[in-house]
């Protein structure tokens, strides 16, 4: 067995450290040893999206990154979207536009749009569907996923003083 190497990180703000192999995911690292399951594994070859979340500021599929590059990064994942129990626009409008099905998809889709309307809070549809392309949904067909971003979007722009 390899030895274990000490990761320390700060997750959805809070200082985090866990000790993983070498050859381990950072998706592996999230779920099985910080207990953020809120992270989905879909394809776990970087083609799905499911896996989503954000690092320093960018959006990657944990399941490509390994669990050592967290060492002092910032990592953002969908446990870090609400405040309490006040869900964030995304996932309000998500509910309400019945945007999800089965749910593997709905984390990445959460963090992948969150992060495009802190950088674009006025997307434009097309923009939509562009940045959320690496997302994949076996279930939705998209149109509702899209709705969705759109409403949180408008959402957010009424909330902005
Ligand atoms: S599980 Fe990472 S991209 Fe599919
Ligand atoms: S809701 Fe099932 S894959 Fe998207």
């Amino acid at each position: 067995m390899q030895s274990k190497v000490h990761v320390r990180t700060a997750i959805n703000g809070e200082p985090a450290e866990f000790l993983c192999e070498p050859r381990q995911s950072l998706l592996e690292c999230l779920r099985d040893l910080c207990n953020l399951t809120g992270t989905k594994e879909g394809c776990n070859d970087g083609n799905c999206g499911a896996c989503t979340v954000e690092m320093d500021g960018r959006i990657v599929t944990s399941c490509l990154v390994l669990g050592v590059e967290a060492e002092g990064a910032q990592i953002g994942t969908v446990e870090g979207l609400a405040r309490g129990t006040e869900l964030h626009p995304l996932q309000k409008a998500f509910l309400e536009n019945a945007a999800l099905q089965c749910g593997i998809c709905t984390p990445g889709f959460l963090v992948a749009a969150k992060a495009l309307l802190e950088q674009e809070p006025e997307p434009s549809e097309a923009r939509i569907r562009l940045w959320l392309a690496n997302n994949l949904c076996r279930c939705t067909g998209y149109d509702k996923i899209i709705r969705a971003v759109q409403q949180a979007a408008r959402e957010m722009k009424e909330a902005r003083p």
